[in-house]
């Protein structure tokens, strides 16, 4: 599967070299049928542990034998870990990458501030969305152009998750303290999102998962309304930290350094 563009191997490598491990982490392209095969084999050519990413994340979480909470709410893995007893031990460390950038490059944001507006409602929003609420967040708002996956979200996650029409997504953001984009729009060769950002408050935190572009439209937008904006390569390198070490023994510091490396 395409994984020719992921950042994570040059992540993964500033690591492994600056805190002068003998490590290797590397893109192993695997087709969805064989997925179960290579998670067998994994372990027994040495390696320690996994990133899964699309499209393999909700099938890692049924093959795995051990299931963290989030990873279960969520319905997704994105974290494997090889255990000695021969165990795989599944985890979701993107809610925790989202929060974690938005702690770090927003640090007098509060979760609990105010509504969050999420717009999207795949793999990924679903991350966002435990985090938010696992944050304290008072009331999610979520939109879609698929209705029935935020509507999905909301019987999932209970009550405080409150879905809009997508041909409501702009009155979703009146009052919002938080503004997420979850899709894909925006991203090089992809269409801009084109949500109306007029009732956007100029108070709002407004931050986009998509990273290439590191400034989408819809975050140069809110930043000519003089919203704080987090771009999105933070989450990437804040995802991939729990993971590294958990498999290398070392908890590694995400700084200005490791975001020149991802973005070499
Ligand atoms: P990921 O795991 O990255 O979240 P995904 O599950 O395929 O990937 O979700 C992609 C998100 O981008 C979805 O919210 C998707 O909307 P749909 O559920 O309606 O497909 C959204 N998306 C992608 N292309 C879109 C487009 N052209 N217009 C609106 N939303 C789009």
């Amino acid at each position: 599967m395409p994984i020719a563009h992921s950042r994570s191997p040059l992540i993964h490598g500033f690591w492994l070299r600056r805190y002068g491990i003998k490590g290797h982490y590397v893109p192993i392209p695997v087709m969805p049928e064989h997925l179960a095969e290579v998670l067998r084999a994994l372990p027994r050519m040495g390696f320690v542990g996994v990133n899964v990413t699309i499209p393999h994340k909700e099938a890692a979480l049924t093959l795995a034998d051990i299931v963290t909470d989030r990873a279960a709410l969520i319905g997704a893995a994105n974290t494997l870990i090889f255990r000695p007893d021969g165990k795989i031990h599944a985890d979701n460390t993107d809610g925790y990458g989202f929060i974690a950038n938005l702690r770090q490059h927003a640090p007098d944001w509060q979760p609990q501030a105010g509504p969050a507006a999420v717009i999207g409602a795949g793999g990924a929003a679903r991350a966002v969305v435990a985090s938010l609420l696992d944050g304290g967040v008072p009331e999610l708002r979520i939109t879609n152009r698929t209705k029935i996956r935020s509507e999905q979200i909301r019987s999932e996650f209970g009550a405080r998750v409150v879905v809009y029409d997508w041909a409501q997504a702009g009155n979703m953001l009146e009052g919002a303290a938080t503004v997420v984009n979850a899709t894909s729009m925006g991203m090089e060769g992809k269409q801009p999102l084109r949500v109306p950002l007029d009732a956007l408050s100029s108070g709002a935190l407004v931050t986009d998962l998509v990273y290439t572009p590191l400034t989408t439209p819809f975050l140069a937008e809110a930043q000519q309304r003089g919203c704080h904006v987090v771009d999105g390569l933070g989450m990437l390198l804040h995802q991939a930290a729990p993971g590294f070490e958990r498999w290398f023994g070392q908890r590694p510091e995400v700084d200005d350094d490791t975001r020149k490396a991802a973005l070499a």
